[in-house]
C-alpha cells in the first residue's frame, strides 16, 4: 500500500511492515481492531481495510476513544469492482456493533470519492506545520546552553 501512497525505500518498507505488522496484531489481540482482506477464489489477498480504535481526550459525553480508519488498499488489477466499498461497509458495521457514533479516516486525495460514495463526510482539522529542518521530539540534540554563571 505504502508503495502506491509515497516513494520509500524498500528497506524501510520491510521494516515498516515488521512494524506494522506487530502494531495492529497486538491491537487485533486486545480487540481494539479489526482488518479485513478480500481475497480471490484461490485465496490470494488482493484488498484491505482495517479500523483500529484510538483514544482521544476525554469530554463530558464520556467518550474517549474513536475508531479510525487505515489500510484501505486494492491492488491494481482489481480496482473498481466495489470491493474498498464493501471492506468499507464491513468497518462500519464494525464501529456501529461496537456502539461508536461515527468512524473517522484521513483520504489520500485520489480515493475521496470512494469515501464519498459511502457516506463519508469533510470534518474540519487543522494542522501546523512545521520547518522541514525541525527536529522531531525523538530527535537527540544538545541541551540548550544557559546563561553563563559567575
Ligand atoms: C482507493 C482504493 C482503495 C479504491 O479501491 P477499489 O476497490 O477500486 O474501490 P471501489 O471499486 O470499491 O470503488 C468504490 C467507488 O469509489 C470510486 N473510486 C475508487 N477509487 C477511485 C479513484 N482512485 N478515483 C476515483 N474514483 C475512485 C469508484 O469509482 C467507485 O465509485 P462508483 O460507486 O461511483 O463506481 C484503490 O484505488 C487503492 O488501493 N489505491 C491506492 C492506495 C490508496 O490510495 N488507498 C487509500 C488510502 S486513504
Amino acid at each position: 500500500m505504502w508503495e502506491a501512497l509515497v516513494e520509500v525505500p524498500e528497506a524501510a518498507l520491510n521494516r515498516g511492515d515488521r512494524v506494522y505488522r506487530r502494531w495492529l496484531r497486538a491491537r487485533m489481540q486486545r480487540g481494539d481492531a479489526v482488518a479485513f482482506v478480500a481475497e480471490t477464489r484461490g485465496r490470494v489477498p488482493v484488498a484491505s481495510g482495517a479500523v483500529f480504535v484510538r483514544d482521544i481526550d476525554p469530554s463530558p459525553s464520556g467518550v474517549a476513544t474513536s475508531p479510525h480508519t487505515i489500510s484501505m488498499f486494492t491492488e491494481k488489477g482489481c480496482r473498481g469492482q466495489g470491493i474498498a466499498r464493501d471492506i468499507l461497509h464491513e468497518l462500519r458495521d464494525w464501529c456501529e456493533a461496537r456502539g461508536f457514533a461515527a468512524v473517522t479516516l484521513s483520504p489520500a486525495p485520489k480515493a475521496r470519492r470512494l469515501y464519498r460514495r459511502v457516506g463519508f463526510e469533510r470534518a474540519w482539522g487543522m494542522v501546523l506545520r512545521f520547518p522541514p529542518r525541525h527536529p522531531g521530539p525523538h530527535a537527540r540534540r544538545r541541551p540548550p546552553r544557559g546563561p553563563r554563571e559567575g
